[in-house]
């Protein structure tokens, strides 16, 4: 039985890659900050017949990462699959470049979710992930933490620099490249995916890609073959500049 764990799992893309996990008869533990929402998309999802467990997880709150931790410990003692996919946008602003102006609190509320979160949460959970036979990390990253991104003029972000947000996702891929680096030896794969830009409340109504279409990347790195890729950066299929 291959167990996932996915964060912010409630709505957008992380419900998506949960409902498709679990249509590939993957036990899904859907991770969500607000035990009222989780509890009825959990339901809802179990009504279909698929096997998805609703798991209170703020990954801001480390008392919430170590009652996950002693969840999976009692339960299935491993994990096969982490998807770091809870995150915020609080720049308000997605156009310009705020990186004079943005409030501290700002910068520190968006790190604490989007990066500080997916730090503890994986080193918390590492442990089972290293008893897993095919051990498989995703980070659902932005092309807007994108250095080369940043950096070319002819890129459609290129305009678009809200400084906290794209500052968490850089800080979350340097995360992937470190940490596939220091399981480079063994059968864990780390990938970062920017998803595209998806109709979710972070990517607003006028995104071109629906949530189930956001959501295949991450799945297909979730569930990646032993001769798939670690350490990398894409966009459906397309690697992204770091
Ligand atoms: N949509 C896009 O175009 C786009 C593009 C690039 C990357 N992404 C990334 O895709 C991921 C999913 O975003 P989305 O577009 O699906 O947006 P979304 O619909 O706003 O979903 C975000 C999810 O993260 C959860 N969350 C926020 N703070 C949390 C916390 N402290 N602990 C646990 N969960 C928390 C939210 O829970 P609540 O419902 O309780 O707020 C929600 O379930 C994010 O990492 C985002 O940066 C999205």
């Amino acid at each position: 039985m291959k167990i996932a764990l996915v964060t912010g799992a409630n709505t957008g893309i992380g419900y998506e890659i949960a409902k498709q996990l679990a249509e590939k008869n993957i036990t899904v533990l859907l991770g969500a900050r607000d035990a009222r929402k989780g509890q009825t998309v959990a339901k809802n999802l179990q009504e279909t017949g698929l096997d998805v467990r609703f798991v209170k997880l703020d990954v801001s709150q480390s008392k919430d990462i170590n009652e996950i931790k002693n969840y999976i410990e009692n339960e299935f003692g491993k994990l096969d699959i982490l998807v770091n996919n809870a995150g915020v946008f609080l720049d308000g602003e997605w156009f310009g470049n705020n990186t004079e102006t943005v409030l501290m609190k700002t910068l520190r509320d968006t790190f604490d979710i989007n990066y500080f979160g997916a730090v503890e949460l994986t080193q918390t959970l590492l442990p089972f992930i290293k008893k897993s036979e095919a051990g498989r990390i995703v980070n659902i990253s932005s092309a807007s933490g994108s250095f080369g991104v940043h950096l070319n003029p002819e890129h459609w972000l290129y305009a678009l620099k809200p400084y906290a947000y794209s500052a968490s996702k850089t800080a979350l891929n340097q995360f992937t490249v470190f940490l596939a680096h220091a399981l480079r030896d063994t059968n864990i794969k780390v990938n970062a995916v920017h998803p595209g830009w998806v109709q979710t409340a972070i990517g607003s109504e006028r995104a071109p890609l629906t949530p189930a279409e956001g959501a295949k990347m991450g799945v297909e790195l979730a569930i990646l073959a032993d001769d798939g890729q670690s350490n990398t950066f894409s966009e459906t299929g397309n690697q992204l500049p770091w």
